[in-house]
């Protein structure tokens, strides 16, 4: 926040950007019309001027929670929860996620095919849940650090003969960091050499103790292969999504975050959304990451055409100038001009921190060399 690019600058105090530009090299300060200027850059050359800096504030058109404050809490409307699966390697999360789908989509049509998608929505008891298969350790990452939260329960699947290692500390801390209530799934119980008791020992370390030791922690017994207490597990997520109360307002444009994009040779960029308040439509334009575009084409997960998307729904979107990054926020906006600009804006801006990165490492490179 409290930066302005030199074309900005110049656009505010009326005058040109090369006038500016030659101002600041008299100031010491090199800078091409799309670099972005510190306060102090900015209060110095205000001050030659004669003008006084009121600092504004300035707000990332992509920033979903500004958006969300926005919400009308009585347009608020019953949300699916959206669950990621997290844990170590080779515990079973791929296994435990087709599990989960094979026994709850009914969808025949769609049957037998397995697409990748990265997410997906399932139904218990008339009610959906969405399921995130890509946010890896990295992806949950970088989405917390950009303070965007796409995931309201974990699922942290833990093996029952082989018990809490390395990935499941780390995946359980980002859940707690990230303030996600978990769910302890101890997956291969039907293994000879299974012994949920003592993932359950081992996790009260981590002060995740099971609600039978006089905890509050849902664990839950498992065997991904055989598809047994899977529907134990999505009535748990159901309980825990209900006292989340997850809402949101599916009566404004679309916004959301991307599970994951690729170029497609035919189809060109190819881009899977989690759509988390409003409601976003084919021919809508969009802005995505540093990508803008109109959305040319949408499907669900069953990998049919569908013409609009609400709120917890994965969907994915062809129509993008460019391949987003996963975690990327994306939003909707009425007009297509305004997300051309703002989609080129942001992609300028990216490139400008990128070459300054750039360079800043070659210095850094340099004084190590002396
Ligand atoms: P990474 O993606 O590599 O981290 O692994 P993962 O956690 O997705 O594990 P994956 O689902 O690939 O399963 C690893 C191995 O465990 C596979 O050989 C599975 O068949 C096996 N497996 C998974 N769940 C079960 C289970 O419930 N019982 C038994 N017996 N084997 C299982
Ligand atoms: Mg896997």
């Amino acid at each position: 926040a409290g930066s302005l690019t030199v074309e900005e600058l110049a656009g505010k105090l009326n005058k040109t950007t090369s006038e500016l530009i030659k101002k600041l090299m008299g100031l010491g300060v090199m800078a091409t019309k799309n670099e972005d200027l510190d306060k102090t850059s900015i209060e110095l050359i205000a001050d030659d001027y004669g003008v006084t800096v009121e600092e504004e504030e300035v707000v990332d058109p992509l920033d979903i929670e500004r958006y969300e404050e926005e919400d009308d809490p009585a347009k608020l409307e019953e949300r699916a929860p959206v669950v990621t699966i997290m844990g170590h390697v080779d515990h079973g999360k791929t296994t435990l996620l087709d599990g989960i789908r094979k026994t709850k989509v009914t969808d025949t049509e769609a049957g037998g095919i397995t697409q990748h998608i990265g997410a997906y929505q399932v139904e218990e008891g008339g009610k959906k849940v969405t399921f995130l298969d890509t946010p890896g350790h990295a992806a949950f990452t970088t989405m917390r650090a950009r303070g965007a939260q796409a995931t309201d329960i974990t699922i942290l699947v833990v093996a029952a003969d082989d018990g809490v290692m390395p990935q499941t500390v780390e995946a359980l801390n980002h859940a707690k960091a990230a303030e996600v209530p978990i769910i302890v799934a101890v997956n291969k119980t039907d293994k000879e050499n299974a012994n949920p008791d003592r993932v359950m020992q081992e996790l009260t370390q981590y002060e995740l103790v099971p609600e039978a030791w006089g905890g509050d922690t849902i664990f839950v017994n498992v065997s991904a292969v055989k598809g047994e207490g899977i529907d134990e597990l999505l009535e748990m997520i159901l309980l825990v999504a209900e006292v989340e109360e997850l809402k949101a307002n599916p009566a404004k444009r679309a916004l959301g975050t991307v599970v994951e994009a690729e170029l497609d040779k035919g189809r060109g960029p190819v881009a899977t959304l989690l759509v988390q308040g409003g409601t976003m439509n084919v021919g809508d334009p969009i802005v995505v990451g540093h990508t803008y575009g109109r959305i040319r084409a949408m499907m669900n997960d069953v990998g049919r055409r569908v013409k609009t998307a609400g709120p917890s729904t994965p969907v994915e979107i062809t129509g993008l100038n460019g391949v987003p990054q996963a975690g990327d926020q994306f939003l909707v906006f009425a007009d297509e001009k305004k997300a051309k600009q703002i989609g080129e804006g942001r992609a300028v801006r990216a490139k400008e921190a990128q070459r300054r990165q750039t360079s800043r490492v070659s210095l850094d490179d340099l004084y190590n060399q002396i």
